[in-house]
Parts: C-alpha cells; structure tokens; sequence
C-alpha cells in the first residue's frame, strides 16, 4: 500500500532524506539546549547517559516513527489510522497522529520565537555589536531585545516567514532544496569554529569537561533530562519523522536512515559542544550559564577575541540554519495534515499556518515583557509553560503512544517487512519499542508530574 499514489511527493534520493530528517533533528536543541544542559549537569556523565538514552529510545522510536509514515503514506493522523486498520486495530489510533500535529504546531509558535532571536543575533553580530563589549553592555543587549515586543515580534515574523516560504513550494523544490544548501553550509561552518576552538580556544579543557564523567554531580533530574532531549533533539513525539517518512521511498533502508540522522545529530551536538566549551573556557568563564550560554556568553567571547567578528557571524549563521531546517520539519507536519484534512493548496496551507503559528506566538514573545506575571502553569510565563506542557508532557506522551503501537498493535509481520531487518535486529527493535522504552518514557512522565505539581517550598 506504500507507494500507491503517484501523487504523493517522494524524496529524490537517499542523500535528501538524510539531510532533511538531520535538517529537522539538529537545531537549537543541539547548540543552545544541550551545550547548557551538558553544562548543568556535569559534563561527561550527562553525556553518557544521553548516549545511552539515543541508543535505546531514539533509534528505535525513530525508526517507529518513520515506518509508520512509509506504510501509510499520508499526513500523520491518516497514516497511523491506515496502519492501524491495515492490522485490524481501531483507526482512533490516528489520534496519536493528531495529537503529535497539535504539539508540533505549538512548539512552532515558541521556538520560532527563539528562532527570531538567533536571526537577530546574526544581525548584531554583522553590525559588530559585541565588539569590546562587557557583561553589562552584553547582559543589556540580550534584555533590550526581550523587554522590545515590537521588536522581537519582527524576528518572530521573519523566521516564521524563511520557514513558511520553504514550506509553500513542497516536499522537492522546497524543503528538498532548501535541505541540501543548509544542511552542508551548517557542517562547514561548524567545522569551521571546531578548528578555530582547537587552534585559539582551550579545547583540552573543553573535551575534558565533555567526555570526562563527573558522576557526583549527575543528580536524578539530569537522567530524566538526558532522557527528554534524547527526544526533543531527535524530533520525536511529535509526527514530524512520520510526515518525512511518508515521502521515504521504498528502497531505502529505514534502519539505516534512522542510525545515520541519529549519529549525525549527536555528532553536531558534541562538536558544537567542544566549540562553545573552548570559548567559554578560554575566556575563564563558568561553563553552567543557563539558557544565556549562546546569548550572553558567546558574545561577549566573540566581542572580545581575535578574529571574533568573523567567528561570531559563522556561529550565528550556524544558529539560523539549524533552527531553520528544524523549523520547517514542524511546519511540514501541520501543513501536510491541513492539505491532507482540508483539501487546501500548500501554499494556502502554508501562509495559514505561518500567520496562525505566528499569531499564537505573539504571547510568547509577550511574556518576556508585558504578560512576564502571567503564569500559565505555577510558575511559569507562557514561554516557559509551552515549552513545558510539549516537551515534558505532550512529547513523552506521544512517544509512548508510537512504542505502544508499533510494538503490540500493528502487526509483526508488517513492521519487519517495512524495517526489512533479520530475525535479531527486529526481535532487538521490537524488544525496545515494546518494553524499554515505555517504560523509560513512563517514569520520566511520572518524575516530571510529579516534581511540577509538587508545591515550591
Ligand atoms: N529537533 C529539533 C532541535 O533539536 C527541534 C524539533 C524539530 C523538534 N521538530 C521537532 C522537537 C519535533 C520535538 C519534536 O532543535
């Protein structure tokens, strides 16, 4: 039943899924999120735990999410009803489809947000904004941008558009193309500043920080913290590798695609890692900053270095491709369900979705500043709670919803025939998708309700 319209958009090539399945995997998770994390949570031991995270969850769920779309070949939600039909299961499974949309709609409304900031960035880097700059007169550019509503909404606008205009011309002359220029120049230039790292910056003590494991300051909250942006940063839980995998054509080798985006997407986190680390640490700054770590610090680093003008517009460069690709990823799964649901013109599904993603996203820029009480959930504005309520609870959500039905509901038969893997590698995958990782997913879900219910003392 895979490949029965002819309508249906395919990917050209091997090459061209890899780079827009990396395209959506590598993003601000890699470069602003997990450099940070790494940062909180003691270094090298975060990281192994991470890895192993990748290895047992997000290949497996990776590939779940892929094949799902392969064999039904349509927008998320129709794709999972197809193929829960097709093994004799109720098509409300399309709800976990459905539901993998609305989140990837809702993280687009925020992390176009952030995305407007690298853009931003970029802007000031070109102007020379960080040149001879303090932490002050740093720590001021950073809180001008999130106290100006105006200005940050144009950001906004103009990633939203850069994403949308790539959407509107489709699977081949859109999000194909776009891919395959980003995608290299991104590696380029992070190539690029992990050369620069090695001759100027002190890339020993940067490696030592990531790959030495510090066990006693790895703390249970770091375990489930690895565990959720193994997801965030593989692009899982939310449809997005389905809708790619419904324009995968046959002959390519899901397994392999799986364990090639995975590697290639914790290759670019480390290297970025190792680059941001060597700069931190050759300037004898702390290497746990928070969120500021690719706002703050880097800047007043790149401001303050030679060749850092230079060095700044590469990293900010890097920053916009990254967000970008992954940006489209999350617009292609809700346009492709509009076009599939409604009957609409992608270009009209596109411009609809990137107002209505951009409108919505207006009250994450708001609560930098104007609605900065407003607490969605205790404690949070409604940046923090958005990111929050999808990340920490839509994504695991969803996620269990795809082991749990790749793994008991839909057929054996079928998923090996799509995986065409031997005996052992399916009775691995199936192993994974049906014990470990509901079960990882489970107790990282409970740990988060748990610790955000609970009363503040
Ligand atoms: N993976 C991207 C990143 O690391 C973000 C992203 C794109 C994403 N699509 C997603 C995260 C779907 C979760 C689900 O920045």
């Amino acid at each position: 039943m895979t490949n029965s319209t002819t309508s249906a958009p395919h990917w050209s090539n091997r090459l061209a899924f890899i780079m827009a399945a990396t395209g959506s995997a590598v993003g601000l998770g890699n470069i602003w999120k997990f450099p940070f994390i790494t940062g909180e949570y003691g270094g090298g031991a975060f990281v192994m735990v991470y890895l192993v995270c990748i290895a047992l969850i997000g290949i497996p769920l990776m590939m779940a999410e892929i094949l799902i779309g392969r064999r039904g070949a349509s927008s998320p939600s129709l794709s999972f009803k197809r193929v829960a039909e097709e093994s004799g299961a109720t098509g409300a499974w399309s709800f976990a489809g459905t539901f993998g949309v609305l989140a990837s709609f809702l993280i687009l409304t925020f992390y176009s947000v952030v995305g407007g900031w690298a853009i931003a960035y970029l802007w000031h880097a070109f102007q020379g904004a960080f040149d001879g700059s303090t932490v002050k007169t740093i720590g001021d550019l950073f809180s001008q941008l999130l106290a100006s509503p105006v200005e940050m909404a144009g950001w906004h606008a103009a990633f939203m558009a850069l994403s949308m205009g790539v959407v509107g011309f489709g699977v081949h002359s859109g999000i194909e193309r776009a891919v395959t220029v980003l995608m290299p120049a991104m590696f380029v230039l992070l190539i690029i500043l992990v050369i620069y790292a090695f001759t100027t910056g002190a890339a020993g003590a940067s490696l030592d920080f990531l790959f030495t494991p510090n066990f006693s300051r790895l703390t249970t909250t770091g375990v489930l913290v690895a565990l959720g942006h193994a997801f965030f940063t593989l692009s899982l839980g939310m449809s997005n590798m389905v809708a790619y995998g419904s324009y995968l054509p046959r002959h390519i080798s899901i397994t392999g695609a799986s364990i090639t985006v995975s590697i290639l997407d914790t290759v670019v986190a480390l290297m970025a890692g190792i680059a941001i680390f060597s700069v931190v640490f050759a300037h004898g700054m702390q290497p746990s900053m928070g969120p500021g770590l690719v706002f703050k610090t880097l800047p007043l680093a790149f401001g303050n270095m030679t060749g850092g003008y230079l060095i700044g517009i590469a990293f900010f460069f890097m920053l916009v491709f990254a967000a970008w690709s992954s940006a489209i990823s999350l617009s292609e799964a809700v346009v492709a369900r509009l076009i599939a649901v409604y009957r609409i013109p992608r270009p009209k599904a596109a411009l609809l979705t990137g107002l209505v993603a951009w409108a919505v996203g207006l009250l994450s820029v708001l609560s930098f500043n104007k609605l900065a009480n407003f607490k969605l959930i205790p404690g949070k504005n409604i940046f923090d709670s958005l990111d929050f309520l999808t990340t920490n609870i839509m994504l695991p959500m969803t996620g269990l919803m795809v082991a749990l039905f790749v793994g008991w509901i839909m057929k054996k038969e079928y998923s090996r025939d799509e995986l065409e893997a031997g005996p052992t590698l399916h009775k691995l995958w199936i192993t994974c998708v049906r014990y470990i990782t509901p079960i990882l997913v489970l107790v990282v879900f409970a740990y988060n309700l748990y610790t955000s219910l609970l009363p503040k003392s």
